[in-house]
């Protein structure tokens, strides 16, 4: 006799706005993020726990994001690729870093049983929340044949990892996937398709490997008018713990002063890794010509900053 599998969702929790609580429903602009784990939060969006298992990662707001937890989610999405009674994997994030943990999601891929990412602008006890709607439409596309192997659920719409941007502090539908558009649309919790996932192509090390690693000390620094280079020689003198890569959030298409390109050289000669990205929120940085400062990267610096540490760790000596 056969046992039939009942197939599940698994929902990861992390925390975020999404499992947010305002002290004061009048007042749900003030409030804390990632006071709930999921079994509060599950309870207060009225959603049913049939055919839902939960697991919570982590409680966070999404601004404490870190690689351990990172490590956390991967872990848990890795074993529940073998397991024959989960389906689909839906994580809860806050929006703040959202676009990071999505990109490494997508990056470490592809997942046979698809990762939906989904979040909240307001707390989950705000009279509008935005939280019950967005973690249905991601349990629905979660539980839709054919779906990419990572996105992300946002105000109905359905965005790629590798495009999505925080673009608002001030709405609901606060990601955009600028000019490469959306993948699809959630319309009253039927999937509409728009266009396929983007791949990553970059290096990256095993799964494994990147679970035993430890993450390599990775800095964002943005060039602006009057940029002398200094935050770059502070952030690799002695005394600092070692600096193995930089994210230049570059002006225009990938310029910065000549004193910025000074320090990028003296510390890219000292074993630094830098790539240029730009601080423009659509467009990519591009050299006509290699420079001696730093490399051209076409991805945003959120995403730069992961590919970056993918990168370093796929190199890392076993
Ligand atoms: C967070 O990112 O955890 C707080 C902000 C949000 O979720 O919108």
């Amino acid at each position: 006799m056969h046992t039939k599998i009942i197939q599940k969702t698994l929902i990861l929790g992390t925390g975020g706005t999404i499992a947010g609580w305002a002290q004061d429903t009048s007042n749900p602009e003030k409030y804390e993020a990632g006071q709930l784990g999921l079994t509060n939060l599950l309870a207060s969006s009225g959603i049913s726990l049939n055919q839902l298992e939960l697991q919570d990662i982590a409680q966070i707001d999404s601004k404490n994001m870190v690689p351990t937890v990172w490590k956390k989610l991967l872990n848990a999405v890795e074993q529940a690729q073998n397991r024959p009674d989960i389906q689909a994997i839906v994580v809860t994030h806050g929006t703040d870093t959202l676009e990071e943990t999505a990109f490494l999601l997508h990056a470490m891929g592809p997942w046979i049983k698809p990762v939906v990412l989904t979040c909240a602008m307001q707390p989950a006890n705000s009279l509008t929340a935005d939280g019950p709607g967005n973690l249905r439409d991601a349990l629905l596309l979660a539980q839709t044949p054919g779906i990419p192997s990572v996105s992300v659920v946002c105000a109905q719409r359905v965005h790629d990892p590798m495009c999505l941007q925080k673009i608002r502090t001030d709405q609901d539908d606060a990601f955009d996937s600028g000019p490469s558009g959306v993948l699809g649309r959630m319309h009253q919790g039927q999937w509409q398709p728009a266009k396929p996932a983007k791949a990553f192509t970059g290096p990256k090390p095993a799964l494994a490997a990147l679970l035993a690693s430890d993450w390599p000390r990775i800095e964002w620094v943005v060039h602006h008018a009057g940029s002398t280079g200094q935050v770059v020689r502070a952030l690799h003198s002695p005394g600092q713990p070692p600096l193995h890569g930089l994210i230049v959030a570059a002006t225009g298409a990938g310029s910065v002063s000549r004193e910025f390109e000074d320090a990028l050289t003296q510390v890219r000669q000292e074993g630094v890794a830098v790539w240029v990205s730009s601080r423009c929120v659509w467009g990519q940085a591009h050299f006509h010509e290699p420079k001696t400062w730093g490399e051209a990267t076409t991805l945003n610096p959120a995403k730069a900053l992961v590919a970056l540490a993918l990168a370093l760790l796929s190199t890392e000596k076993a």
